[in-house]
């Protein structure tokens, strides 16, 4: 298979590699296994599968059968999004269904830097959410036990929504702490995530785009779709 070649934004501190996370929520769920074959052949990074429990958020969609589902059809890294209250409930059979990444949100987890440590004993990627109006501080005593953080750029439960430019602040505000402590943390940004927002967001210091409705329903199909995302992110400046 050959991916096209991941871009790099420019930045003070040197190039860092964008990638992109398909996320099947905005998916045909009646040829999900063709859906996510077409994101991969098409370059995706990551599969992004968005859990809801219509507690935290309003709706309620998928969790570990159809993780196991998208297992069965790709190799690449499974990105699991937590949206529901007392996630430590959830988190093994997320992994044993093959998440490779679970990010939980910091305001339903009281007990953050306790998660974080169950995940990682899991043998997944940890990774902390955070709503637009919630401040990045949360993040400032758990960084050190994060492998990627998540700016939400919507108010969580639903794709297709506009992207919320004042959460980019927070984006920059992480990309700074990182790189004072010299950390790989992934930055991840979800919502609102396409061709006009994509450089934003990169511009901003993301390094991971989740991106449901201008993968899934982008026109031209999957793969062009991604293609001009990759395009869009690659075109920025800093
Ligand atoms: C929203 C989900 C997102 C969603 C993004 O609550 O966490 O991952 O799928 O959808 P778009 O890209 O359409 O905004
Ligand atoms: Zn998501």
């Amino acid at each position: 298979m050959t991916h096209a070649p991941t871009p790099r934004a420019a930045s003070g501190s040197g190039a860092r590699a964008v990638r992109i996370a398909a996320s099947i929520l905005a998916a045909d769920f009646s040829k999900l296994g063709d859906e996510v074959t077409a994101a991969e052949r098409g370059g995706a990074d990551w599969i992004h599968v968005d859990v809801m429990d219509g507690r935290f958020v309003p709706d309620i969609t998928i969790g570990p059968v159809i993780i196991e589902a998208v297992r069965a059809v790709t190799g690449l890294p499974i990105d699991v999004h937590l949206m529901v209250v007392e996630p430590e409930r959830h988190l093994r059979a997320c992994v044993r269904s093959g998440a490779t990444s679970l990010t939980v949100h910091a305001e339903v987890s009281p007990h953050l830097d306790h998660v974080l440590q169950q995940i990682k004993d899991l043998g997944a990627r940890a990774a902390v959410a955070i709503n637009p109006s919630t401040p990045a501080d949360v993040l400032a005593p758990v960084l050190g036990s994060l492998d990627m953080v998540l700016v939400m750029t919507v108010n969580p439960g639903y794709a297709g929504q506009a992207f919320i430019a004042s959460a980019l602040p927070k984006v920059r505000q992480i990309r700074g702490w990182i790189a004072e402590r010299g950390t790989s943390i992934d930055l991840q940004v979800d919502g609102g995530i396409n061709d006009a927002t994509a450089p934003q967001a990169v511009a901003a210091g993301a390094d991971v785009l989740v991106a449901a409705s201008a993968v899934f329903k982008g026109h031209g199909g999957i793969e062009a779709s991604i293609a001009r995302l990759r395009r869009a992110a690659s075109e920025v400046t800093v």
